[in-house]
């Protein structure tokens, strides 16, 4: 299940989140989609709104400096999310142009990070994300969905691995897309990205007083999500 372009008004602060944080290839999105599955909940996949800002900002030449700009491209943000039942995936259309292949690029991951330590981008992407809570729940990945976005969460998990490990399953994900990279290269914009995420001033990446931290350098995928199924049973009854 996932939410498609939710709005406002259908906002539903009653509906419980579950927020997945951590750094970059932590394994979140993968682990949110299959989590979320389980349950039958939404999923808000923050890291995607932040790309697209990016995206777009490339395409209007706004330079990632240009706050001002920055501020009122994130606020009326033209993205809609498409799912395509055929392919069993989501389709996002950024003012109508199909970008989701161009969204996983390393390039704009890069990009996105660099948008994301401006103030006035966040917080015209507030309202956006909450937006995204809806019964019967959400599960929500990114970097400060438990610290700012859904403090209220029912659980908050902080997923962790090593730099190293984290590079070498970022590498065969984009060695499996047939995309030319380097192990070399991707530690150095692993490493560059981590700091660029954790030093901001606006809401660094760090875990909340309340989550529950978890290092995944030794684990697989379904052992990840096995665990965080345990919690979710104990927390939600
Ligand atoms: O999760 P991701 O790789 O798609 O995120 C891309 C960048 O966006 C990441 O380097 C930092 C930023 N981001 C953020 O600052 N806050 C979020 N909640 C999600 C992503």
């Amino acid at each position: 299940m996932h939410a498609t372009n939710p709005t406002k008004s259908s906002h539903s602060a009653a509906a419980p989140v579950i927020t997945i944080d951590g750094p970059t290839a932590s394994g979140k999105g993968t682990i949110t989609r299959l989590l979320a599955r389980r349950l039958g909940w939404h999923i808000l996949d923050s890291g995607a709104l932040y790309r697209l800002v990016a995206l777009a900002a490339r395409k209007h030449s706004i330079p990632f400096d240009d706050d001002d700009s920055l501020r009122t491209l994130a606020a009326h943000l033209d993205v809609e999310f498409v799912v395509d039942e055929d392919a069993g995936e989501v389709v996002t259309l950024l003012e109508g142009e199909d970008v989701t292949q161009e969204l996983r690029t390393e390039t704009c991951g890069n990009d996105a990070s660099k948008v994301a330590s401006v103030p006035a981008v966040r917080e015209a992407l507030l309202e956006r994300q909450r937006a995204f809570r809806q019964p019967p729940g959400l599960v929500a990945d990114g970097r400060d969905m438990g610290t700012v976005v859904f403090p209220d969460a029912v659980l908050k998990i902080f997923l962790t691995a090593s730099a190293e490990e984290r590079a070498r399953r970022r590498y065969n994900q984009l060695k499996d897309k047939g995309l030319g990279v380097t192990m070399r290269g991707l530690l150095d914009e692993i490493a560059e990205r981590d700091a660029r995420d954790r030093e901001r001033s606006a809401s660094p990446l760090v875990p909340a007083e309340d989550a529950i931290q978890l290092d995944t350098s030794e684990l697989g995928i379904d052992e990840v999500v096995d665990r965080l199924w345990s919690l979710c049973q104990a927390r939600l009854g």
